[in-house]
């Protein structure tokens, strides 16, 4: 069977065509671009240093938030007194968390997620637990890194 008329005229195919190989290209070459000016966007650290007079004397049932890398960390005092460090992104999508001291327990509002004291996922949509950090002090260092990561740090 002949098409005796197209709705689309060669001109616009290939334009068509031709404007989205450029877009991909530039589109890509801006992402090369960012990726060298930037090595480290989007990548999580193996561990952060914080000064440890600012996070030991909070309050037991609280917590005081850290920069972890681009995202959220938590430094959290439990009623015990016990200290530990979390990221504080959820395991669903990735928000950010909150605690409830009331509740003893962490709270993602993007989907109603919840997890306990302990970090484990109790309601909601979060699949997994959320992620826990090593936490060692040396001297006026407090040192968060990921489990299993082994910090030296330079001697002064
Ligand atoms: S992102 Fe936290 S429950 Fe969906």
């Amino acid at each position: 069977m002949k098409i005796n008329y197209s709705l689309v005229t060669r001109r616009t195919f290939l334009n068509t065509l031709f404007g989205g190989w450029l877009a991909a290209f530039c589109g890509g070459t801006f992402y090369a671009l960012l990726k060298f000016a930037f090595p480290t966007l989007g990548k999580e650290p193996d561990f952060v240093v914080l000064k440890t007079a600012d996070f030991m004397d909070i309050p037991p049932n609280s917590v005081k938030p850290f920069a972890w890398g681009g995202q959220l960390g938590l430094f959290y005092k439990k009623q015990s007194g016990s200290t530990y460090a979390l990221k504080g992104v959820c395991t669903h999508m990735e928000c950010n968390v909150t605690y409830k001291p009331e509740d003893k327990k962490f709270y993602c509002a993007c989907h109603q997620g919840w997890f306990d004291e302990d970090g484990k996922n109790i309601a909601g949509p979060p699949p997994k637990p959320l992620e826990f950090f090593d936490v060692t002090t040396e001297g006026e260092k407090l040192i968060v890194a990921k489990k299993g990561i082994k910090v030296e740090l330079p001697k002064a």
